[in-house]
């Protein structure tokens, strides 16, 4: 069945980028691409993924072969960005987020959806009790400002801890009404 799951790296006071977008704080960073809770393993899972206008504009700027992403994308966002000419499949999206997340569930057929952040995209999906899941993993540092991890109250019941090398990561289930 398919489940919704915020997967992002943070740093420990809660920002997943720098005021200026900037991620140097988690790239130059020891991780064992096999180890917990590793990227290729989860991506395996993802059937569809969406992200905010400021992710997809980081992720124009520095993927260095192009996009990619092979399931379908959705990027939320008001300003325009240039049509894709690489026949990625992504659409752009100003939809409200239950319309666009029951296309997502469809698209992966069974598959994971990945919320790819920002945080706030994220909880728009928990506003609409879409969002399962959030697996962190935590970089050793503190910046003081930036990008904000999830900015809502949200709560989560831990289910998973491990160490993969520099990073603290944690598997969290969203705690529904009632539960
Ligand atoms: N640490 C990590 O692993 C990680 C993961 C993901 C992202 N990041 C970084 O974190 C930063 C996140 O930036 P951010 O906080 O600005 O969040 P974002 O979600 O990437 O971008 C926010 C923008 O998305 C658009 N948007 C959001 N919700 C929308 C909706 N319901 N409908 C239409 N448009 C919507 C708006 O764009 P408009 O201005 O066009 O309205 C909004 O200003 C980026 O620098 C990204 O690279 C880091």
């Amino acid at each position: 069945m398919t489940r919704t799951i915020y997967y992002t790296a943070s740093t420990l006071d809660g920002f997943i980028a720098t005021p200026e977008h900037s991620l140097d704080w988690l790239l130059t960073r020891d991780i064992d691409n096999t180890g917990p809770m590793n990227y290729d393993e989860f991506i395996a899972k993802v059937g569809a993924i969406a992200m905010g206008a400021s992710t997809y504009a980081w992720v124009e700027e520095h993927a260095p072969g192009g996009w990619e992403y092979t399931m379908p994308a959705w990027v939320f966002a008001h300003r325009d960005f240039p049509p894709r000419t690489d026949g990625a499949d992504v659409t752009f999206t100003s939809e409200a987020v239950p319309q666009v997340h029951a296309r997502m569930v469809a698209a992966a057929a069974g598959k994971d959806v990945w919320i790819v952040g920002g945080g706030d995209l994220a909880g728009q999906f928990a506003d609409h009790g879409l969002l399962d899941e959030m697996i962190v993993s935590y970089a050793p540092v503190t910046i003081g400002a930036g990008a904000p991890l999830l900015p809502r109250h949200v709560e989560f019941r831990l289910e998973e801890v491990a160490r993969n090398r520099e990073f603290a990561c944690a598997r969290f289930e969203v705690v529904r009404d009632g539960e």
